[in-house]
């Protein structure tokens, strides 16, 4: 794994190498879906382990690694399998944060030791061959109670948004499959079609400094 080794909870260690040699042998999403949502529970059913995990990271145990720049800054993330199969990850919402609406480059299964995770579903109405342009309807919403999941698809048929609709700060557990080669997600803004993209920190910057350069010839 890719996240310091130290300190790592049993409970995360035992799990992620359960789910490692099992979503390796597995041929479809749907299946890696299955088995993930009925396993995910195990630890978000365990609230000392939540506990722990924010307690080690305001303590600056070095685990979870809260220094470290992801796409998403309320993110933190908690195991990256070494083959790539999936990645475990932790986010925190504050009272009322919601994400945009936005896509996943993977399968993912998400839910809350809290009640109250909310997960709002979309259909893409065009067809995605106008660059930046998107039209999305809500299908669905779910608010989950603690231990409870939901998943999402790659691309088109995962967008969706989550966030936090109570009055108390709650914290998420998502676990990613393997992304797909295209090194971004888009985001979209419902309102006005608009579809973006967001980019990981480092390839923000990268593009950014590219595009300074341009423009100081
Ligand atoms: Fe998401």
């Amino acid at each position: 794994m890719t996240v310091s080794a130290q300190k790592i909870p049993s409970q995360i260690e035992g799990f992620c190498r359960l789910c490692s040699e099992a979503l390796a042998g597995m041929d479809s999403d749907e299946a890696r879906i299955r088995y993930t949502r009925d396993m995910l529970p195990r630890l978000l059913l365990d609230k000392s382990l939540f506990t722990r995990l924010l307690q080690d990271a305001l303590a600056g145990s070095g685990y979870p690694d809260i220094k470290r720049p992801t796409v998403f800054d309320n993110e933190v993330p908690l195991y990256v399998d070494r083959q790539g199969v999936f990645s475990l990850r932790m986010y925190l919402w504050g009272p009322g944060e919601f994400t945009a609406p936005h896509d996943h480059s993977s399968w993912g299964v998400i839910g809350s030791p809290s009640d109250g995770y909310e997960v709002i579903n979309y259909r893409r109405e065009d067809d995605g061959t106008r660059e930046g342009y998107a039209r999305i309807v809500p299908v669905g919403n779910f608010l989950l109670k603690a231990g409870e999941t939901a998943h999402t698809y790659p691309f088109d048929e995962g967008i969706h948004k989550t966030g936090n609709p109570t009055e108390g700060t709650i914290l998420s557990l998502n676990m990613y499959g393997r992304p797909a080669p295209r090194g971004f997600v888009y985001g979209f803004d419902e309102a006005n079609h608009r579809a973006y993209k967001i980019l990981p920190p480092r390839r923000k910057k990268e593009q950014l400094m590219r595009e300074a350069l341009r423009f100081l010839k």
